[in-house]
């Protein structure tokens, strides 16, 4: 298969990307990424030289690029990594996370339909959960609350994406997720900050009363079969 990966730069994309080689040898991947401040392709140094891996610099929120890196690649499915992901941003300013979680999935998704692809996968998250005073994870059917315009971006995605599926029939998978850390992370995400501050003898900063519970879900997928 041709598989379009985007955001494959960041964290999870570039942790992705480099599985997905390892695995599945005979694929080709494209990584299509727009190099933000967390696209770093650094993360993926030691596979660039691959022949069945090519890296694209592009926006998904432009269609004539997105389009373009679909067709010329020949591409049978798209894998969404590609958003503004750190809460603390869309608190200063939302409108580079409507741009590329919102506007992005949705000039993908018009992609998606026009070539027929055989699959959209959208990487979302728990945070359309919001905060959970429960012991017990959400699951696909628990109601979205984002309390914050990361999350709120993010959920309106998936609510497209599924009129999406519902209207016209594209094939998709939305995976949320919780949190994520490991190698290759921006280092203001919530782990790796702790580590560092920690190692640096900084203090730890703690939002809230502390008592947030981080348990609203370890992942939920929602699948959307094919109807062409
Ligand atoms: N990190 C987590 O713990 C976590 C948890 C659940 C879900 N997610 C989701 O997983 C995905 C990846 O998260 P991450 O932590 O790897 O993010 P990240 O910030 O490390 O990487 C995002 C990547 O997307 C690229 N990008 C941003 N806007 C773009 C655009 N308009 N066009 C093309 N590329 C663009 C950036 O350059 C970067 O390489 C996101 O969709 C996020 O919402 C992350």
């Amino acid at each position: 298969m041709n598989i379009l990966v985007t955001g494959g730069a960041g964290f999870i994309g570039s942790n992705f990307i480099r599985q997905l080689l390892r695995n599945h040898p005979d694929d080709r991947i494209v990584n299509f990424d727009l190099l933000t401040y967390a696209g770093h392709l650094s993360n993926l140094a030691d596979i660039s030289p691959q022949a069945n891996y090519v890296f694209v610099k592009g926006d998904i929120a432009n269609r004539q690029a997105a389009e373009a890196v679909i067709y010329d690649n020949q591409i049978d499915v798209v894998v969404n990594f590609a958003a503004e992901s750190h809460v603390d941003r869309s608190i200063l300013d939302a409108a580079p996370f409507i741009h590329s979680n919102f506007l992005g999935v949705k000039t993908l998704l018009e992609a998606v339909r026009k070539y027929r692809l055989k699959k959209f996968i959208q990487i979302s998250t728990d945070e359309v959960y919001g905060p959970t005073t429960s012991r017990f994870p959400a699951d696909e059917n628990a109601r979205l609350n984002p309390s914050s315009p990361y999350a709120a971006s993010k959920a309106a995605a998936d609510l497209l994406a599924l009129s999406y599926f519902k209207t016209f029939g594209v094939p998709l998978c939305i995976t949320r997720s919780a949190n994520n850390y490991g190698r290759y992370q921006f280092p203001e995400k919530l782990i790796p900050l702790m580590v560092t501050n920690t190692l640096r003898g900084r203090t730890l900063p703690i939002y809230g009363n502390g008592q947030n519970s981080g348990i609203g879900s370890m992942l939920t997928i929602i699948v959307g079969q094919s109807s062409w």
